[in-house]
């Protein structure tokens, strides 16, 4: 056989290396030795270093400096002295100096993939022809927005200036996810690249500095985690954004609780990968290489936790182990291979040790049998398969060329499977049935869903997690919305210092003297006696008992959230009927007015008039989120690819309410109606000194079809009952009227499962002002929106 003929019948690649020169060539114009990029100039090399090394041979490419608490200090001060000049700039402007950055990166795309697959150990193929183009389209997607902002975004003003912290998988790729939506917003930044990874951000910082961008707007401080605290707990930054392992996202929300900075993670996974048994198979081999062995298995998204169909388990088992033996390891500068380095050794052993882990729980490891580089960061892809969901490797995000495998019977079976985890980034399913695809993908709880596709991104849809994968989004219209913030929130003066309690000489028995008046807790569609046995007083503006209310405690608050989430089925009911219960409920407030407006002049004494201002004005306000509960909703995107994005809004989950002390019967509505109208199931903690409004709701309640559980009324005291709800991992959002002592409590303690919190930081925010509150400010605050990507046009 002639060698042509040969090659023809083994399938064999020759090597086809891309050239290192150009990029050592950079490297070697700079002696190998980096400073920070600060202020638009460079700083000397600093005494403490650490090296960037090439994870395929070791060889060290460069000495970068560790930034101290000093650099970041003048990093800071830099992006501040630029933000004035950067914001004031008109969106044009700004426009034209993000599509220079785009026109600079896509000039330089080579030199940017090759340094990127040097310093990273990606296979070339995979920086070249996905990296680099999607940092390039970020940049010119947010020129668009940048141009746009007024008339998209009115009233909205930047943060200031946004520390940002990335991780070494796509290094350029997260650069331009967090320094282009910032810089269209008119932020300044302080970016943080990886230690491993830094080098393309540097090359980055030149391009900066060769199309003119103002000195100071884009600031690079490189260094470990060490410098990236710094950056968190540096008081003069105001959005921190990250992506990176759960582990310093939480101990970064935990960070920056009550410190009233922005905060957007970006975290871990355990995607599922669903295969039905009418799938094209072929096709979902081919998405699964790129699902888990795209960039070694190093992706936050990545399509880790294959769930296939019993009845094609065997058939598709045995396909898969065929292809993985075909799968090329090796030079990551060699066009021909699929599987480049992983990132450095000590993420080797990393994925060794779970490996290890998922073995000696009874897993069964299949790896290919084939040649590996003889030195450098390279494992072989695998597979483990024979696990149950609770098995280390089928729970634990292992971030390297490592799938797990396990089988279900039928769709429930399928969804139940998929999203039994504490992530929920993303999630990938193959049918070729189109009523089984869009059946399934609105129940798979994750930011994005790919049908029959995986691993697709741009600039223009969204990305970002559920539960512990993070919140926040990237791309699109939320990514922008994440680094702006109405420019009356900027203003916002500390409340007025509570008014003492009226002399509380009262004890408990008081109010016995009269009749009784206790109001009951209200949980799961029925008045429930507090667990504690004990009641408070509710007293009157003179200080005397006008009524008694429970006294919340632990338990109460978790039969209420058991409730609520028994009831999370409003979520799916058509928003046209939520809008009639809503609608109903004011009907009914509304046939009580002069009651709520007595009681509401018992608890304060306020005027008639301003009583019946707040029952007026809560009756409009639940009336007005009837209106939007089926008119906040999402879009269609068009990514540059043969499929559609479908920008879904979900509710939260569970929503926490502890409302305002103040306006006891508007503080509540204010909140609870937009939270109900987006799906949300509500467990809330009305106003502390004056809760009767709020008890009084349950006979409005029950009149008005509202389902038992959708919401939950625990009286008491507000802070402790707000500490039980943070903690609680049934709870998914939270939000907390109350002193910055409290809030910050509240943020802190949330950390555990990431619920996303609204808190009011001591701050005088008046709900009562419905050009602020009755829209879209609570409905965003409400919801959080998943892309599912479907295949479409030709
Ligand atoms: P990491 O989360 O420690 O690093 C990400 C970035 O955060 C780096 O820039 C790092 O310097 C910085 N950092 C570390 N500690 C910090 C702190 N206390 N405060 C502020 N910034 C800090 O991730 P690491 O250690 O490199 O990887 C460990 C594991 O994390 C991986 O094996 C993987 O499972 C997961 N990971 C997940 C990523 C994702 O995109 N989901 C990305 C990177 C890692």
């Amino acid at each position: 056989m002639n060698r042509i003929a040969e090659i023809f019948e083994t399938l064999e690649y020759g090597p086809a290396p891309e050239s290192a020169a150009p990029a050592l060539a950079w490297l070697a114009s700079h002696e190998r030795k980096f400073g920070h990029f600060i202020g638009g100039a460079w700083t000397e090399p600093g005494e403490e270093a650490f090296a960037s090394t090439n994870p395929a041979n070791g060889e060290v490419l460069a000495e970068l400096t560790q930034g101290t608490s000093a650099d970041v200090d003048k990093a800071v001060a830099g992006a501040r002295a630029a933000f004035p000049g950067w914001s004031a700039l008109s969106g044009y402007e700004r426009a034209k100096h993000l599509y220079a950055l785009a026109r600079a990166i896509q000039k330089h795309s080579r030199l940017f993939a090759v340094l990127e697959t040097l310093d990273n150990g990606k296979p070339v193929r995979e920086s070249r022809d996905i990296d680099i183009p999607l940092v390039a389209r970020h940049f010119y997607h947010h020129a668009g927005w940048a141009q746009q902002l007024s008339r998209s975004f009115p009233g909205m003003v930047p943060y200031g200036v946004c520390g940002q912290i990335i991780p070494w998988n796509f290094p350029l790729l997260m650069l331009s996810w967090k320094i282009a939506p910032a810089l269209a917003a008119g932020n300044t930044v302080v970016l943080k690249p990886a230690e491993f990874t830094s080098l393309t951000a540097l090359l980055f910082a030149e391009i900066c500095e060769r199309v003119g961008l103002p000195k100071g707007v884009v600031n690079i401080v490189t260094g470990d985690g060490a410098t990236g605290e710094a950056i968190v707990h540096h008081p003069g930054i105001d959005k921190i954004a990250f992506t990176g392992s759960t582990e310093v996202g939480k101990a970064i929300r935990a960070a920056t609780a009550g410190s009233g900075k922005g905060l957007s993670l970006e975290l871990g996974g355990k995607s599922p990968y669903l295969v039905f048994e009418d799938a094209d198979l072929d096709s979902a081999i081919e998405g699964l290489v790129d699902a888990i062995w795209f960039n070694q298995g190093q992706v936050c998204c990545a399509g880790s936790r294959l769930l296939v169909q019993e009845s094609i388990e065997e058939r598709f088992l045995q396909k898969l182990k065929k292809r993985m033996a075909t799968l090329r390891v090796g030079d990551p500068l060699d066009k021909a291979i699929d599987i480049g380095a992983l990132v450095a050794p000590v993420q080797v052993a990393r994925v060794q040790e779970l490996v290890k882990k998922g073995v000696a729980e009874g897993g069964v490891l299949y790896e290919p049998d084939i040649d590996l580089p003889a030195s450098g960061c390279f494992l072989r892809p695998a597979l483990i398969t024979d696990i149950s969901p609770a098995n280390t490797v089928a729970t634990e995000e292992i971030f390297g060329p490592v799938l797990v495998e396990m089988s279900f019977r039928t769709p429930e079976e399928a969804v139940a499977l998929a999203n039994n985890s504490r992530y929920g980034l993303a999630a990938t399913l193959w049918t070729e049935n189109v009523n089984l695809a869009l059946d399934i993908a609105p129940k798979l709880k994750a930011g994005v869903v790919w049908i029959n596709g995986t691993n697709q991104f741009d600039a223009a849809v969204g990305f970002g997690g559920y539960r512990e994968s993070g919140f926040g989004r990237e791309g699109g219209k939320e990514g922008m919305a994440a680094y702006l913030k109405p420019a009356w929130e900027k203003a916002l003066k500390p409340a007025a210092a509570e008014k003492p309690a009226a002399a509380r000489a009262q004890n408990a028995l008081d109010a016995d003297s009269r009749l009784d008046q206790t109001a009951k807790m209200y949980v799961g569609g029925k008045q429930a006696r507090p667990d504690s046995g004990y009641s408070r007083p509710v007293l009157g503006p003179d200080g005397q008992s006008i009524g008694e209310v429970g006294e919340g405690n632990r338990k109460d608050i978790r039969n209420a959230v058991e409730a609520a989430r028994n009831a999370l089925g409003w979520g799916t009911t058509a928003a046209h009927n939520r809008a009639q219960v809503l609608y109903f409920l004011a009907e009914n407030l509304d046939y009580r007015r002069n009651e709520f407006a007595e009681r509401l002049r018992a608890q304060t004494g306020v005027s008639a008039a301003a009583a019946e201002a707040e029952v007026a004005q809560s009756i409009e306000r639940l009336f007005s989120f009837a209106g939007w509960a089926d008119k906040y909703d999402g879009a269609v995107h068009n990514p540059p690819t043969r499929a559609v994005a479908a920008a879904m809004v979900e509710p939260l989950g569970v929503l926490g309410i502890i409302a305002p002390a103040e306006l006891p019967l508007l503080g509540s509505v204010a909140l609870l109606a937009p939270a109900l109208a987006m799906g949300n199931t509500v467990v809330l903690i009305p106003s502390e000194p004056h809760p009767l409004s709020a008890t009084d709701l349950y006979q409005v309640l029950e009149t008005s079809d509202v389902p038992a559980g959708v919401l939950n009324i625990v009286t008491g005291a507000a802070s402790t009952l707000a500490k039980t709800l943070a903690e609680h991992d049934g709870v998914d959002g939270l939000w907390c009227c109350g002193s910055a002592e409290t809030s910050a409590m509240v943020e802190k303690a949330s950390t555990g499962n990431l619920k996303q919190t609204w808190t009011t930081r001591g701050l005088a925010y008046d709900l009562a002002d419905a050009e602020k509150f009755d829209g879209p400010y609570f409905l965003a605050r409400a919801t959080q929106v998943k892309n599912v990507w479907i295949p479409y046009g030709a």
